[in-house]
């Protein structure tokens, strides 16, 4: 799918992610600084920390506990549509959808 990655300095990017790479992977593959993925998408670090827009929150699974456990410790503003980049598995359904970077990770 075409993902949009918007950093909080206004930098757009949109990447053509290929099926089953995480939106963290993708975003580090093509230097992206919004996202950093420090402990490489296992779930311990908060440092992939994005928004997700309406569409994107519409056709992913719910965060896992392990996820939710995570986003409590994000180093931005955490918000109801903030979510975790590496448990985001790209779909073709998500092709257009957009996620907006926090204007810090740590
Ligand atoms: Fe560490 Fe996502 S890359 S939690």
């Amino acid at each position: 799918p075409q993902i949009t990655y918007l950093e909080a300095n206004g930098n757009s990017t949109t990447v053509d992610v290929p099926d089953g790479w995480s939106l963290m992977q993708a975003a580090t593959a093509n230097g992206i600084d919004g996202i950093l993925g420090e402990c490489g998408g296992s779930c311990a670090c908060a440092t992939c920390h994005c928004y997700v827009d309406d569409l994107l929150a519409s056709v992913l699974p719910a965060p896992s506990a392990g996820e939710l456990d995570m986003l409590a410790n994000v180093a931005a503003e955490r918000r109801p549509n903030s979510r975790l980049s590496c448990q985001i598995k790209a779909t073709a359904a998500m092709n257009g959808g957009t996620l907006t970077l926090p204007e810090c990770q740590e």
